[in-house]
């Protein structure tokens, strides 16, 4: 296993490298969607670390976002996200990052995120741990939602689903210290796992969002669930990632808020 870990760190920061020599470039951005955009950089990145991963192992199957889907039936997935934070990327905000897991018969077994702006790679294998740079992390200890920071985002498809989350926004703003919208998934769930964060919800994720992450924020010691508190899946529509010590209540916030939200709308903006 720690082979598959040092390649996929390998792997993230030669892509990231690649990301942040290039991000006061010009930029050719193409639309997936009214805002949901795609850079040359995120192709780059991705071909970086496809290249990268099967140099190592050729007979991996691999799914990543942008235009590489190998099923071979090898029972290993590699599940990337070249660039999580292409809007801030394309706006020269430096809050992005590359993310790379791999699956063996359905299981999360490795994560990587690298932050190339500050040069911060979180790892995790399965059952050892969580590590940022090498070292090892832990989640926050903070008890209570009104002392923690949390961090969210909202779903490309906000202005045309009642699903957007700003129902959750609005209740979980007011129940807790602060809210941050960052804009990397994968660095949300790392900040979760490193306790810069003490939790973090969002709609709508995909596989690659998350895949990395959530195994980081486990062998951190947190907690990873959906909005019911029952299970999780990488391929769910929810996801809630906390210290632990604070899910119940977070829990608590997001299904009242689900239960009185009024078409998406915060009730009382
Ligand atoms: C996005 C980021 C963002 C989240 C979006 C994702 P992308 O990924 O993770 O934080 O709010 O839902 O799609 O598009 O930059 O790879
Ligand atoms: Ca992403
Ligand atoms: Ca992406």
């Amino acid at each position: 296993m720690k082979d598959f870990l040092a390649v996929a760190g390998q792997a993230a920061r030669a892509a990231g490298m690649l990301l942040r020599e290039n991000i006061h470039g010009k930029r050719e951005i193409a639309y997936k969607g009214d805002i949901n955009l795609v850079t040359e950089m995120d192709m780059r990145s991705e071909r970086t670390v496809v290249k990268t991963l099967l140099a190592s192992f050729p007979d991996h199957g691999i799914m990543a976002e942008e235009e590489t889907m190998i099923q071979n039936g090898s029972g290993y997935m590699w599940i990337i996200d070249p660039l999580d934070g292409t809007t801030n990327y394309a706006h020269g905000y430096p809050c992005f990052s590359v993310s790379i897991a791999l699956e063996r018969d359905g299981e999360i077994i490795v994560g990587a995120v690298y932050d190339p702006m500050r040069d911060e790679l979180f790892s995790a294998l399965k059952g050892e741990g969580a590590y940022l740079n090498g070292a090892k992390i832990h989640v926050s200890h903070v008890d209570t939602l009104i002392k923690s920071l949390l961090a969210t985002g909202f779903p490309y498809d906000r202005k045309v689903s009642k699903k957007n989350n700003m129902n959750y926004f609005h209740d979980l703003l007011m129940a807790s210290q602060e809210v941050r919208r960052d804009g990397s998934a994968a660095l949300d769930l790392c900040s979760v796992a490193s306790g810069r964060f003490d939790g973090f919800w969002e709609l709508k994720l995909k596989p690659w969002d998350v895949a990395a992450g959530s195994l980081i924020v486990r062998e951190a010691g947190g907690t990873i669930s959906d909005f019911s508190g029952t299970r999780f899946s990488i391929h769910d529509d929810e996801i809630l990632a906390t210290n632990g010590k604070i899910h119940a209540q977070m829990l608590e916030t997001l299904q009242q808020s689900g239960k009185d939200a009024n078409c998406g709308m915060p009730r009382s903006f």
